[in-house]
């Protein structure tokens, strides 16, 4: 468990300005977002100028460029660089996406980053995903059987098959989560989004065998209802999948199974 010291309060304070580029006619100005727990100090928006001739065209490029270049003690985390690992999700002009798949010019004007919203900071544009993560743990993300190991596989129908589409291409960014107020103000009882989308997930998987224990351990007035349709996860989802309709889904279950 990662031991935070969080910002002493959420109120900005003006961060440092670095020094623009001279010869440059490309430049973007790039605002993000700093706090440190080593020092005792309000959250700042830095600016960096970023000479866009010498840059990759993605939002990530632009932070890997200002890290490289201008200010190696910017922290943000990344990996696959494809949209893939889900590790760089952040907000990018008031919006939760992915910044290796979002392009520095579908930004018009300054370029804002901030940490995705409502998570502890654990330092710049890095949030504590530890509850997020325990959430996805607690749906039981996994095939679960109660009938004997087949002694090849445990097949599917093309059809049952099908119904995974957009369920199983989630990387766990955890944008749709933080873009959601429902999850904002009760996010130590409600899901969320994305651990919602997983148990549906696996609640509709033809293999699985616990769909009646699963929808048991949703029945619960915060876990599950506490979704309001508000449709902020559907709108913000990098790779386009809807977790509202998923939940939606699982409520219908729910009422079929009393009639
Ligand atoms: S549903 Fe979309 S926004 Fe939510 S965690 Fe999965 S990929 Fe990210
Ligand atoms: S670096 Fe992997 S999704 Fe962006």
């Amino acid at each position: 468990m990662v031991q935070l010291r969080l910002p002493k309060n959420s109120r900005m304070t003006a961060g440092k300005t670095w020094p623009k580029p001279e010869g440059v006619t490309n430049l973007r100005k790039v605002q993000v977002y700093r706090w440190s727990p080593d020092d005792d100090k309000n959250p700042a928006l830095d600016t960096y100028w970023v000479d866009m001739d010498t840059c990759g065209p993605m939002v990530l490029d632009v932070l890997i460029k200002i890290k490289n270049e201008i200010d190696p003690t910017l922290a943000f985390r990344r990996s696959c660089r494809e949209g893939i690992c889900g590790s760089c999700a952040m907000n990018i002009d008031g919006i939760n996406t992915l910044a290796c798949i979002y392009g520095a010019d579908e930004v018009k004007g300054d370029i804002k980053i901030y940490p995705l919203p409502h998570m502890p900071v654990i330092r710049d544009l890095i949030p504590d995903l530890t509850h997020f993560y325990a959430q996805h743990a607690s749906i039981m993300p996994w095939l679960e059987t109660k009938t004997n190991r087949p002694a090849k596989e445990w097949r599917q129908s093309i059809e049952d098959r099908k119904k995974l589409d957009g369920l199983y291409e989630c990387v766990m960014c955890a944008s749709c989560s933080t873009s959601c107020p429902s999850y904002w103000w009760n996010g130590d009882k409600y899901l969320g989004p994305a651990a919602l989308l997983h148990a549906y997930r696996w609640i509709i998987d033809s293999r699985d065998e616990a769909t009646g224990e699963r929808l048991d351990d949703l029945e619960d007035p915060f876990k599950l209802y506490r979704c309001h349709t508000i449709m902020n996860c559907a709108k913000t989802c990098p790779k386009g999948l809807n977790p509202a309709k998923a939940i939606a889904s699982i409520k219908q279950m729910m009422v079929e199974r009393t009639v």
